[in-house]
């Protein structure tokens, strides 16, 4: 979908989006649109007493001349109430809705200027309109969800260089979004470590940021463990996938390590999960999207930070080669873990990938994004990702730029006299602590091996993914971390 500022409307346009602000009046579109059409607007919103509350809409349709327009009015509530959400969420229904009329060509007609500087406007424009139009439908042979053509801004006298390079900047979030979203929605059968490790590097070729696959052999050999356990009961080798952006080539300037969690199928190993948990368990590689997303996004908006994104992919399979409970592993840093749960085996891969980041990387600050816990989950909903940290001011930036995004988050307590519960009797640590606070005890099993280093953890389970469309979210996988990671890059730079 193509997405420009036009100053006017055409002659015969397709479908009109009037959009205005709470007690707004109708002579705000005075000079925008013709003013027959505009009589005919006005009587249309007395009629239906539209007063532009924040989220009504309402389409009717008008002959100019030959031709039949939809105009499509919709509120946007009190300006003052606004957020950049707030914007995208209206703009997804508006979307929505010249989605459902057919719509080649939307010309979106401001009432008032929304509240934000040209350059947020116009990322926020484009970022909603393509996260919405966003469908998961490549093997569906009835296919045929209709896309609109084009979006156009009418806007006459604004500064319209920075609302294009806001543009172009939302269609790189919501393209690099929406790529996440793919890896994400394609199911095990066909993204397994291998394929994975493919996405990266056509994502690497795409976008430019270099990239290292590191095979079987060489994992052995560098005595991951933790990681091979988990990946051992399945046909499929695993692969560690080494991104790196360097946008800041001055030697002193830090390396953020980032690292996604990279289960492309968890069926539980023998510690099997139950159908019903099983079936979103492709879903599992949501953290390693979101890396692969993130990393493509940075590069292509050349942020001046150096990022070295790391993947464990494996998939956790039952066979004869699997792991077992009571198994005693050596991880990567030489601290031993007894597994008590083969499915609590996303910390076991997230170790190895944290320790190889620390030791061979020579990462100074950490980030790990992983479908990590379904404690989380319990906790927090689907609308907000749990975050736990060491490093509260860096935490604090990240809480800043979510708040923009609009990907929620909220801290959750790496509460250290919970450690008690990871005890074994014959390991260094085991692999769970038991029922109760599991995204507490994940997280401080993680963090074990961080060591000092600045630490975000970021829990997206209930966040990868969702059962229903909703806003500019589609069915199935949400993109969820691309854009959170992008704007904390940029905070970072
Ligand atoms: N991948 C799951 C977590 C998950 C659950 C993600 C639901 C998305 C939705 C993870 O590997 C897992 O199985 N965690 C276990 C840990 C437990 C065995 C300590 C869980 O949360 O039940
Ligand atoms: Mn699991
Ligand atoms: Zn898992």
């Amino acid at each position: 979908m193509k997405i420009d500022v036009v100053r006017r409307l055409p002659e015969t346009p397709d479908t009109i989006v009037l959009y205005q602000r709470e007690e707004g009046k109708l002579d705000d579109f005075e000079g925008f649109i013709p003013d027959i059409m505009l009589e005919a607007v006005r009587s249309f919103v007395e009629t239906e007493q539209i007063t532009f509350k924040y989220g009504e809409s309402s389409v009717f349709h008008y002959m100019l001349k030959t031709h039949l327009v939809r105009i499509l009015i919709f509120g946007l509530g009190k300006p003052d109430n606004l957020t950049t959400e707030k914007v995208r969420k209206a703009l997804a229904d508006i979307v929505r809705h010249a989605i459902r009329l057919k719509t080649k060509h939307i010309y979106l007609v401001p009432g008032f200027d929304v509240p934000l500087t040209d350059a947020m406007f116009g990322q926020v424009m484009s970022e909603a309109a393509l996260l919405t139009i966003y469908k998961f439908d490549k093997y569906r042979t009835d296919a045929n969800q209709h896309v609109p053509e084009a979006m156009h801004l009418v806007q006459d006298s604004k500064n319209t260089r920075n609302l294009n390079k806001g543009i172009l900047e939302g269609r790189i979030l919501a393209e690099t979004t929406n790529l996440a979203r793919d890896l994400v929605n394609e199911p095990a059968n066909s993204i397994y470590p291998d394929t994975l490790a493919e996405a990266a590097k056509t994502a690497s070729l795409q976008y430019g940021f270099s990239i290292d696959v590191y095979l079987l052999d060489k994992l052995r050999r560098m005595k991951m463990e933790a990681f091979l356990a988990v990946a051992k009961g399945s046909k499929h080798e695993p692969r560690l996938i080494i991104m790196r952006h360097q946008g800041n080539p001055d030697a002193k300037h830090e390396t953020i390590a980032l690292i996604g969690k990279g289960l492309t199928y968890d069926s539980g190993g023998y510690c099997l999960k139950t159908p019903q948990g099983m079936i979103s368990m492709k879903t599992d590689m949501a953290g390693a999207a979101a890396v692969i997303g993130a990393m493509s996004a940075i590069s292509t908006l050349k942020l001046k930070v150096n990022v070295v994104g790391i993947i464990a992919a494996c998939e956790n399979m039952i066979s004869g080669d699997g792991y077992r409970p009571g198994d005693i592993l050596r991880s990567m840093s030489g601290k031993t873990i007894e597994v008590v749960n083969t499915d609590a085996e996303g910390r076991l891969t997230l170790i190895d990938a944290i320790h190889f980041a620390v030791e061979k990387e020579h990462a100074d600050r950490v980030i790990d994004i992983a479908t990590l816990t379904g404690a989380a989950v319990m906790a927090l909903g689907n609308s907000m990702a749990a975050v736990f940290t060491n490093d509260q001011e860096w935490f604090a930036k990240l809480e800043a730029v979510s708040k923009v995004t609009g990907e929620n988050i909220w801290q959750l307590p790496a509460f250290e006299e919970y450690k008690e519960a990871l005890k074994s009797d014959v390991a260094d640590l085991k692999n769970t602590g038991g029922q109760w606070g599991g995204a507490i005890t994940a997280a401080l099993f993680l963090k074990e091996f961080v060591g000092d280093l600045p630490w975000l953890h970021i829990d997206m389970a209930g966040t990868a993914a969702r059962e229903k469309e909703s806003g500019y979210n589609s069915f199935g996988a949400t993109g969820a971390g691309v854009r959170l990671l992008t704007a904390l890059f940029k905070e970072m730079e």
